[in-house]
């Protein structure tokens, strides 16, 4: 995993908005945050830190990466994606590199890409990566304050390789969407959508005859290029989707709930992984938390979580670890591995 240096508290988001500490640990749980060096470092830089230790940790060089996976929503470029800049910036050979966007899902689904090309014998090693660089794209107004004081920056990466071993590794993933809701947590602009999804105004573009269309001054204006959230909306539908997911994953391999050793939820809100933890019935050493620190780090919170909870001794060789997410599409997944 690779934190940015800066941190910024609650109380240091209450200078640019009208917002409080209190407000936002008792709704989220979330204590600070990192941002990433507003010109030094992007989304990819940081998962090049990450990568470098996930690949020294697999004793093998980046020249032994096989295929990229890549998930995040805040590339550096609208295209061409970070896998590139990743491939480039780390010298690898001229191999694959596909970027996913499945926002919160987005690391358990690139892992479930790599795990099937794992799995058919197509690749070796394959880097997995989550990073987000959220800190350049929130509105820090009041305006923007039910969105920018959840999210934080950082990457996590993982090197996927193939084992003789029955039962170790993936054992199964499990991936879903409802694009129903896919307005409900969006970032709209720069987009093709001409307006055609809903009855509302998303933007508004130029008057133009052809050509024209990503950008225009009244949507900068109108802070149309920020993220939109419906907060309560997300809430509602993740507490469902978390648990029945991990169900799935739990009845696919013939396990329950007591069998998991550690849950890694999406750090999406403290409530959110609370009540999912109750649900499950699992006790607090069960399931690892650390929003408090990162806030919601978006594709980059699941490996976060994974690596921090392993560093700290909390995940053994032979543990069932779960992870799970759920975000912005609606996407929701999970993974069962045996560590
Ligand atoms: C975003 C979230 C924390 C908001 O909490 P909530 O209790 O649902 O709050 P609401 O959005 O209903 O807003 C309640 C009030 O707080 C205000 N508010 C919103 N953000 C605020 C902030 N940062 N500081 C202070 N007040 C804020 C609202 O304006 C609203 O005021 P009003 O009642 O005068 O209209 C919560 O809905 C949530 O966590 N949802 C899930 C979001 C999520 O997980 N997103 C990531 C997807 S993976």
């Amino acid at each position: 995993m690779y934190i940015p240096d800066n941190v910024y508290s609650n109380n240091d988001l209450a200078r640019y908005m009208d917002t409080s500490d209190e407000w936002i640990q008792e709704r989220t749980g979330i204590k600070e945050r990192h941002f990433a060096s507003r010109t030094g470092e992007t989304t990819t830089t940081m998962a090049v830190e990450a990568a470098k230790i996930a690949i020294e940790r697999a004793g093998i060089s980046p020249q032994d990466i096989d295929f990229i996976v890549f998930a995040t929503l805040s590339p550096d470029y609208y295209f061409p994606g970070c896998g590139v800049l990743l491939q480039r910036a780390m010298k690898m050979k001229e191999i694959g590199a596909l970027d996913v966007r499945n926002q919160c899902s987005g690391f358990i689904y690139a892992l479930s890409v790599a795990d099937q090309f794992i799995k058919t014998g197509m690749y070796k090693n394959i880097l997995v990566i989550g990073s987000e660089k959220h800190s350049f794209g929130l509105d820090f107004s009041t305006r923007g304050r039910n969105v920018s004081v959840i999210f934080g920056d950082g990457a996590g990466a993982v090197v996927l390789q193939p084992t003789e071993q029955e039962n170790q590794g993936i054992l199964s993933t499990h991936l879903h969407s409802d694009g129903e809701s896919a307005e409900i947590l969006a970032m709209f602009n720069p987009g093709t959508h001409a307006n055609h999804w809903t009855p509302t105004k998303l933007a508004d573009f130029n008057d133009a005859e052809i050509g024209d269309m990503f950008m225009s001054d009244k949507m900068v204006e109108k802070a149309q290029n920020f993220p939109n959230m419906d907060g309560p909306a997300v809430f509602k539908k993740a507490v469902v989707k978390f648990p029945e997911v991990i169900m799935e994953a739990l009845a696919a391999n013939g396990l329950e709930p007591k069998d998991i050793d550690m849950l890694i939820p999406h750090q999406a809100n403290l409530r959110i992984s609370q009540y999912v933890q109750q649900k499950l019935g699992l006790r607090d050493d069960q399931v690892h938390n650390n929003i408090q620190q990162y806030g919601n780090t978006t594709a980059a919170s699941v490996p976060i979580a994974l690596c921090e909870a392993w560093q700290q001794g909390k995940i053994k060789e032979g543990d069932l670890v779960c992870l799970a997410a759920f975000g912005s599409g609606f996407t929701w997944a999970s993974a069962l591995l045996k560590w």
